[in-house]
Protein backbone atom coordinates (compact mmCIF):
# COMPACT_ATOMS: atom_id res chain seq x y z
CA UNK A 1 0.00 0.00 0.00
CA UNK A 2 2.66 2.53 0.69
CA UNK A 3 4.52 2.40 -1.91
CA UNK A 4 1.43 2.28 -4.09
CA UNK A 5 1.04 5.19 -2.24
CA UNK A 6 3.61 6.99 -2.68
CA UNK A 7 4.06 6.82 -6.55
CA UNK A 8 0.71 8.26 -6.68
CA UNK A 9 1.42 10.74 -4.76
CA UNK A 10 4.77 11.27 -6.93
CA UNK A 11 2.90 11.45 -9.92
CA UNK A 12 0.41 13.41 -8.99
CA UNK A 13 3.40 16.14 -7.65
CA UNK A 14 5.08 15.76 -11.03
CA UNK A 15 2.27 15.95 -12.96
CA UNK A 16 0.94 19.36 -11.42
CA UNK A 17 2.89 22.23 -14.10
CA UNK A 18 3.96 25.14 -12.23
CA UNK A 19 2.61 28.27 -12.85
CA UNK A 20 3.30 31.47 -11.49
CA UNK A 21 1.50 32.95 -7.90
CA UNK A 22 3.21 36.54 -8.53
CA UNK A 23 4.65 38.80 -10.49
CA UNK A 24 6.31 41.80 -9.45
CA UNK A 25 4.71 45.33 -11.53
CA UNK A 26 7.68 46.05 -14.18
CA UNK A 27 7.98 48.16 -16.72
CA UNK A 28 8.47 50.88 -17.22
CA UNK A 29 9.89 52.28 -13.57
CA UNK A 30 11.48 48.92 -12.91
CA UNK A 31 12.17 46.43 -15.93
CA UNK A 32 14.93 44.17 -13.85
CA UNK A 33 12.56 43.47 -10.97
CA UNK A 34 14.09 40.42 -8.77
CA UNK A 35 12.97 38.64 -6.12
CA UNK A 36 15.80 36.91 -4.57
CA UNK A 37 14.81 34.61 -1.07
CA UNK A 38 11.88 33.43 0.29
CA UNK A 39 10.70 32.74 3.64
CA UNK A 40 7.48 30.64 4.42
CA UNK A 41 4.98 32.39 7.76
CA UNK A 42 3.24 30.33 10.05
CA UNK A 43 -0.06 31.33 8.41
CA UNK A 44 1.27 30.10 4.56
CA UNK A 45 2.24 33.83 3.67
CA UNK A 46 5.38 34.09 1.58
CA UNK A 47 8.10 36.90 2.41
CA UNK A 48 10.03 37.44 -0.58
CA UNK A 49 13.23 39.49 -0.75
CA UNK A 50 13.92 41.88 -3.43
CA UNK A 51 17.30 42.18 -5.57
CA UNK A 52 16.60 45.00 -7.42
CA UNK A 53 15.02 47.55 -4.53
CA UNK A 54 15.94 47.52 -0.76
CA UNK A 55 12.02 45.99 0.20
CA UNK A 56 10.24 42.75 1.35
CA UNK A 57 6.73 41.54 0.19
CA UNK A 58 4.52 39.39 1.47
CA UNK A 59 2.78 37.13 -1.53
CA UNK A 60 -0.70 34.62 -0.78
CA UNK A 61 0.03 31.92 -2.26
CA UNK A 62 -3.70 30.90 -2.57
CA UNK A 63 -4.57 34.35 -3.18
CA UNK A 64 -1.78 34.94 -6.18
CA UNK A 65 -1.49 38.66 -4.47
CA UNK A 66 1.38 40.27 -3.16
CA UNK A 67 2.41 43.51 -1.60
CA UNK A 68 4.82 45.73 -0.32
CA UNK A 69 5.66 45.19 3.31
CA UNK A 70 8.52 46.64 4.44
CA UNK A 71 11.24 49.54 2.52
CA UNK A 72 14.55 49.19 4.87
CA UNK A 73 16.75 52.25 5.03
CA UNK A 74 20.00 52.04 4.43
CA UNK A 75 19.92 48.75 2.13
CA UNK A 76 20.13 48.98 -1.65
CA UNK A 77 19.85 45.07 -2.79
CA UNK A 78 18.20 42.63 -0.62
CA UNK A 79 19.46 38.87 -0.41
CA UNK A 80 18.74 35.64 1.90
CA UNK A 81 16.09 35.20 4.68
CA UNK A 82 15.02 32.74 7.04
CA UNK A 83 12.93 32.45 9.66
CA UNK A 84 14.44 32.23 13.58
CA UNK A 85 12.43 31.27 16.62
CA UNK A 86 10.36 33.85 17.99
CA UNK A 87 11.01 35.68 21.61
CA UNK A 88 9.03 34.31 24.08
CA UNK A 89 5.44 34.67 24.10
CA UNK A 90 4.24 33.66 20.70
CA UNK A 91 2.96 36.75 19.51
CA UNK A 92 5.57 37.83 17.37
CA UNK A 93 7.71 36.30 14.43
CA UNK A 94 11.47 37.20 13.97
CA UNK A 95 13.28 36.78 10.47
CA UNK A 96 17.04 37.68 10.08
CA UNK A 97 17.36 38.77 5.78
CA UNK A 98 20.69 40.41 4.09
CA UNK A 99 21.59 43.07 1.71
CA UNK A 100 24.68 43.91 -0.14
CA UNK A 101 25.25 46.78 -2.45
CA UNK A 102 24.58 45.23 -5.72
CA UNK A 103 24.89 47.86 -8.78
CA UNK A 104 24.92 45.77 -11.79
CA UNK A 105 24.13 41.44 -11.86
CA UNK A 106 26.77 39.60 -10.57
CA UNK A 107 28.90 42.75 -9.30
CA UNK A 108 28.83 43.02 -5.52
CA UNK A 109 30.97 45.87 -3.61
CA UNK A 110 33.51 44.23 -0.94
CA UNK A 111 32.31 44.56 2.21
CA UNK A 112 29.03 45.84 1.64
CA UNK A 113 26.85 43.08 3.53
CA UNK A 114 24.44 43.87 6.75
CA UNK A 115 22.28 41.75 8.29
CA UNK A 116 18.93 42.77 9.37
CA UNK A 117 16.32 41.72 12.15
CA UNK A 118 12.92 41.66 10.89
CA UNK A 119 9.91 41.27 13.95
CA UNK A 120 6.26 40.96 12.98
CA UNK A 121 3.32 40.55 14.67
CA UNK A 122 1.95 37.10 13.97
CA UNK A 123 -1.27 37.84 13.32
CA UNK A 124 -3.83 41.18 12.64
CA UNK A 125 -2.55 44.62 12.44
CA UNK A 126 0.78 46.24 13.93
CA UNK A 127 4.15 47.49 12.49
CA UNK A 128 6.58 45.58 11.20
CA UNK A 129 10.00 46.12 13.00
CA UNK A 130 13.40 46.21 11.28
CA UNK A 131 16.97 46.58 13.51
CA UNK A 132 20.35 46.63 11.80
CA UNK A 133 22.13 44.05 13.18
CA UNK A 134 25.92 43.80 11.91
CA UNK A 135 27.19 45.11 8.71
CA UNK A 136 30.05 42.44 7.62
CA UNK A 137 33.45 43.64 7.22
CA UNK A 138 34.39 42.13 4.12
CA UNK A 139 34.09 38.65 2.06
CA UNK A 140 34.47 35.71 4.06
CA UNK A 141 31.95 33.42 6.30
CA UNK A 142 30.33 34.60 9.72
CA UNK A 143 28.82 33.70 12.87
CA UNK A 144 26.11 35.71 13.91
CA UNK A 145 24.56 35.52 17.26
CA UNK A 146 21.39 36.68 16.67
CA UNK A 147 21.01 37.34 19.97
CA UNK A 148 23.73 39.91 20.87
CA UNK A 149 24.52 40.34 17.56
CA UNK A 150 28.22 39.52 18.28
CA UNK A 151 30.12 38.60 15.07
CA UNK A 152 33.07 36.03 14.89
CA UNK A 153 34.94 35.25 11.96
CA UNK A 154 35.06 31.19 10.55
CA UNK A 155 36.63 32.30 6.99
CA UNK A 156 37.92 35.14 5.67
CA UNK A 157 39.55 35.71 1.97
CA UNK A 158 36.15 33.57 0.44
CA UNK A 159 35.16 34.88 -2.38
CA UNK A 160 31.74 34.76 -4.46
CA UNK A 161 29.85 32.98 -1.50
CA UNK A 162 26.28 32.33 -2.63
CA UNK A 163 24.60 30.32 -0.36
CA UNK A 164 26.32 28.67 3.26
CA UNK A 165 24.89 25.36 4.79
CA UNK A 166 25.85 23.92 8.17
CA UNK A 167 25.79 20.41 9.10
CA UNK A 168 26.48 20.54 13.17
CA UNK A 169 26.11 17.08 13.70
CA UNK A 170 28.29 15.66 10.94
CA UNK A 171 30.88 18.78 11.59
CA UNK A 172 30.36 20.56 7.96
CA UNK A 173 30.01 24.23 6.94
CA UNK A 174 29.01 24.09 2.77
CA UNK A 175 28.94 27.24 0.64
CA UNK A 176 28.66 27.95 -2.87
CA UNK A 177 30.71 30.05 -4.86
CA UNK A 178 29.24 31.33 -7.90
CA UNK A 179 32.48 32.99 -9.14
CA UNK A 180 34.56 29.97 -9.17
CA UNK A 181 31.36 27.25 -9.70
CA UNK A 182 32.41 25.32 -7.34
CA UNK A 183 30.49 24.00 -3.94
CA UNK A 184 32.92 23.76 -1.24
CA UNK A 185 33.00 22.71 2.17
CA UNK A 186 35.13 22.74 5.61
CA UNK A 187 35.37 20.82 8.94
CA UNK A 188 34.08 23.03 12.28
CA UNK A 189 33.94 22.47 15.68
CA UNK A 190 32.71 24.33 18.46
CA UNK A 191 35.76 26.18 20.13
CA UNK A 192 36.24 28.40 23.14
CA UNK A 193 34.27 31.06 21.59
CA UNK A 194 32.01 29.83 19.40
CA UNK A 195 32.39 27.46 15.85
CA UNK A 196 36.13 27.06 14.34
CA UNK A 197 36.93 26.13 11.21
CA UNK A 198 39.75 23.54 10.67
CA UNK A 199 41.28 21.41 8.29
CA UNK A 200 41.73 21.77 4.45
CA UNK A 201 39.13 23.36 2.69
CA UNK A 202 37.35 20.79 0.08
CA UNK A 203 35.74 21.34 -3.04
CA UNK A 204 32.79 18.56 -3.92
CA UNK A 205 31.87 20.30 -7.29
CA UNK A 206 33.16 21.96 -9.44
CA UNK A 207 32.92 23.44 -13.09
CA UNK A 208 28.80 23.46 -12.57
CA UNK A 209 27.39 27.18 -11.86
CA UNK A 210 25.77 27.49 -8.74
CA UNK A 211 23.30 30.40 -6.94
CA UNK A 212 21.98 28.49 -4.25
CA UNK A 213 21.99 24.86 -2.76
CA UNK A 214 20.36 22.55 -0.06
CA UNK A 215 22.10 19.87 1.32
CA UNK A 216 20.43 16.18 2.33
CA UNK A 217 22.62 14.73 5.31
CA UNK A 218 20.93 11.77 5.58
CA UNK A 219 21.36 11.05 2.02
CA UNK A 220 24.64 12.31 1.39
CA UNK A 221 23.77 14.93 -1.16
CA UNK A 222 23.48 18.75 -2.22
CA UNK A 223 20.73 19.86 -4.56
CA UNK A 224 22.37 23.27 -6.73
CA UNK A 225 20.58 25.28 -8.47
CA UNK A 226 22.14 25.85 -11.48
CA UNK A 227 22.73 30.23 -12.24
CA UNK A 228 21.59 30.03 -15.57
CA UNK A 229 20.78 26.28 -16.69
CA UNK A 230 17.55 26.40 -15.12
CA UNK A 231 17.93 22.92 -13.75
CA UNK A 232 18.83 21.06 -10.35
CA UNK A 233 22.12 19.63 -10.00
CA UNK A 234 22.39 16.53 -7.71
CA UNK A 235 26.23 16.21 -6.22
CA UNK A 236 27.27 13.45 -4.30
CA UNK A 237 29.36 14.75 -0.89
CA UNK A 238 31.03 11.35 -0.40
CA UNK A 239 34.59 12.37 -2.08
CA UNK A 240 37.23 13.92 0.00
CA UNK A 241 39.33 16.45 -2.29
CA UNK A 242 36.41 17.21 -4.65
CA UNK A 243 34.30 14.98 -7.55
CA UNK A 244 31.53 12.97 -6.06
CA UNK A 245 29.00 12.19 -8.74
CA UNK A 246 26.34 14.62 -10.23
CA UNK A 247 23.11 14.14 -12.00
CA UNK A 248 20.95 16.87 -13.47
CA UNK A 249 17.48 17.35 -12.83
C1 LIG B 1 20.35 47.21 -6.53
O1 LIG B 1 19.46 48.11 -5.92
C2 LIG B 1 19.42 49.40 -6.53
C3 LIG B 1 18.41 50.23 -5.75
O2 LIG B 1 18.70 50.20 -4.36
C4 LIG B 1 19.03 49.29 -8.00
O3 LIG B 1 19.13 50.55 -8.61
C5 LIG B 1 19.96 48.29 -8.69
O4 LIG B 1 19.52 48.11 -10.02
C6 LIG B 1 19.94 46.97 -7.96
N1 LIG B 1 20.83 46.00 -8.61
C7 LIG B 1 20.37 44.98 -9.35
C8 LIG B 1 21.41 44.08 -9.93
O5 LIG B 1 19.19 44.76 -9.56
Amino acid sequence: MYPLFLSLLLTGVTALPPRPIFTLPSPPSSPLSWFESLAARPSGLLLATRGDAPEIWQLDPLTRTGALLVSVAGAFNLTGIAEIPPPPGGEKETYIFASSHIPAPMEVTPGSAKVWKLVLPSAGPGKAEVTLLAALPQAGIYVLDVETAEVTTLMEGVEGVNGVRVDLAGGWVYWANHAGRTLNRVRVKEGGGGLVAWGAREVVMEGQTVDDFAVDVGRGRAYVAAMFENEAVEVGLGGRGGGGWRRRM
